[in-house]
């Protein structure tokens, strides 16, 4: 799968730890940066993942700020975009099979590396379910 990935200075560290995670599962990775923990604005880098799946470069993509809120908000403005900030399994299970969610924002600063690979595994592996949760999605995809 290509995964487009990105992050602010506050989840910096993952990113580089969860890029070179998703390269040994096999996956091509896009890797939108940032190069170093020096301080940037995390919807510069929103924007540059979300575009990227919105655009269909990427049939992913992955966003760790300090909270993954930030992240979330801003991608979500995408048209496009259905960015869900997830801080557990069970969460990315559901935003994939209910929301049929495209990219997935991580907390670098509140949720371990463990537990977001664990997250990403789900995130990348687990079908949206459809039926009665596809006129759902559509009806949020009219909001764009
Ligand atoms: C940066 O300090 C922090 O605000 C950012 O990483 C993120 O948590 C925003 O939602």
């Amino acid at each position: 799968m290509i995964i487009s990935i990105a992050s602010d200075h506050a989840g910096f560290e993952q990113k580089q730890l969860l890029a070179a995670y998703l390269k040994e599962c096999g996956h091509e990775v896009v890797d939108r940066g940032p190069d170093s923990d020096d301080r940037v604005d995390y919807p510069d880098f929103a924007a540059l993942v979300g575009n990227d799946v919105a655009q269909g470069r990427a049939e992913r993509g992955v966003l760790v700020c300090g909270t993954g809120i930030g992240m979330a908000l801003a991608a979500d403005k995408i048209a496009g975009c259905r960015a869900a900030n997830i801080i557990n399994v069970q969460f990315a299970e559901l935003c994939r099979q209910h929301n049929d969610a495209n990219i997935v924002t991580l907390s670098g600063r509140f949720v371990d590396v463990e537990e977001n690979k664990r997250i990403l595994d789900a995130f990348l592996s687990t079908p949206f379910e459809g039926g009665r949760h596809a006129g759902r999605v559509a009806k949020i995809m009219e909001l764009d």
